[in-house]
């Protein structure tokens, strides 16, 4: 039965929200599989737009059910705060919802620790959740997960290991008045309120699957943000790529049927890192501009660039891409030229496929292909034809160059703004 994931082809904030919400009016379950409350995923509920970084963006859906899976870390006083909001907005989240008791959880020391080692020469500019620390406790296997929360005397202890070796290793970070005692306190009511959600998420996808329901796994951040894949070590601490999905909901690999990667019609990334198609400072402003450019989770400025088609090859390639989605179209309406980097050069000569580091890509120069503009609006478009033919052309060469099918293009925030490959 169809298993659709959903995947960033880009360095994340391409618009999967806007997707996954489409896509899930014809899902019976959404789940997400990595990543934390460093996503935002923007949506718009009755002309209100809603920023969701845990819960999936299925959710607006009345009765669609969403789960978040073993692959994803969990700020628990973060998700009852999202799912309290989306409740006083008149979506029952809360009815919708559940939670892998595998999920690992991110914790006040996650934060406190992260923040003193951002702030070193080893920055490269996270978003200040807890994310990476949380997975190295993940990977260290010294993590806590959902299911612990219900154990409070271990739980208790395994904070307070925790909590005596960071402060060893982190001696100026602010870990004052944290213990395992405080936290099993602090806790206690999400741990409560959570309890109810907490369900098997791979049993239920799986009875899903094989009752002939339709699954979507919604990726978070995007391929060149993925702890292997991306532009390490300017990346993610999780598999974000497609690979990512059955394994952090707990199903096999031969699952999904479709892979659906989304891409903006140009290049955005925050944080620090390589970025070869990257617009000078006052173009950049311009996009940002236009496109409102600024992080969903901590409002900074994106670096605008232009479309990166080596990045999109090694995302195609990776993610095994079945379908395209090219996000915010009409964000290059007023733009004379479009470019797009079509291979990289390095020392004067062609670079072929993309580089595996961040180091590699540091020296590699964009060799553009140029189009010209179609200075007209485009948000109108309902139709392939409505489009006027200089973008047609842009996205069907890019298309081709892909070698994968574009199924539609965004033409604006609204959930009708979307025109069907013709
Ligand atoms: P972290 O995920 O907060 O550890 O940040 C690691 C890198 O991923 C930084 O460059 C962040 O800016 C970037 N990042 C994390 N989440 C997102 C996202 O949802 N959109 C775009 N960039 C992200």
């Amino acid at each position: 039965m169809p298993c659709t994931v959903v995947v960033g082809a880009q360095w994340g904030d391409e618009g999967k929200g806007k997707i996954v919400d489409a896509l899930s009016a014809a899902a019976d379950v959404v789940a997400r599989y990595q990543g934390g409350p460093n996503a935002g995923h923007s949506v718009i509920h009755r002309g209100e737009t809603l920023v969701l970084h845990l819960v999936p963006s299925g959710i607006l859906h009345p009765g669609r059910r969403c789960l978040i899976g073993n692959g994803v870390v969990v700020d628990p006083e973060r998700l009852r705060e999202e799912v309290d909001a989306l409740e006083a907005r008149g979506v029952p989240a809360r009815s919708q919802l559940g939670i892998s008791p595998a999920a690992h959880l991110i914790l006040p020391y996650h934060r406190a620790v992260e923040a003193v080692a951002e702030s070193g020469p080893g920055a490269i500019g996270t978003t200040g959740r807890g994310i990476g620390f949380a997975y190295r406790d993940k990977a260290g296997r010294t993590g806590l997960r959902v299911s612990d929360l219900f154990d409070p005397g271990t739980f208790a202890a395994r904070c307070d290991q925790n909590l005596e070796r960071l402060r060893r290793e982190f001696p100026t970070a602010n870990l004052a008045g944290l213990s395992g005692a405080s936290l099993v306190e602090r806790l206690a009511p999400v741990a409560a309120w959570l309890r109810p959600l907490v369900c098997d998420v791979s049993e239920e996808l799986h009875a899903a699957l094989a009752a002939g329901r339709r699954v979507l796994l919604e990726g978070a951040q995007g391929t060149l943000l993925d702890l292997d894949h991306g532009t390490y070590p300017y990346v993610t601490s999780s598999a974000a790529s497609a690979a990512g999905g059955p394994l952090g909901v707990g199903l096999g690999p031969t699952v999904v049927t479709d892979v659906v990667g989304v891409t903006k019609a140009y290049t955005t990334r925050v944080g620090l890192g390589p970025f070869p198609t990257e617009m000078p400072a006052d173009e950049a402003a311009r996009l940002r501009e236009a496109g409102e450019e600024y992080g969903a989770t901590t409002g900074r400025p994106r670096r605008c660039g232009w479309l990166d088609l080596p990045a999109l090859r090694h995302a195609v390639r990776v993610n095994g891409l079945t379908r395209l989605v090219v996000t915010k179209l009409d964000v290059l309406d007023a733009f004379d030229e479009v470019l797009v980097a079509e291979h990289y050069e390095r020392r004067g000569e062609r670079v072929r496929g993309f580089p595996g580091s961040a180091r590699e890509l540091e020296g590699c120069r964009p060799v553009w292909r140029r189009f010209p503009g179609w200075r007209c609006r485009t948000s109108g478009a309902r139709q392939w034809s409505a489009l006027p033919e200089a973008a047609r052309r842009y996205l069907e060469w890019v298309e081709r160059e892909l070698g994968v099918p574009i199924a539609s293009v965004s033409v604006g925030a609204e959930r009708e703004a979307e025109v069907p490959r013709g």
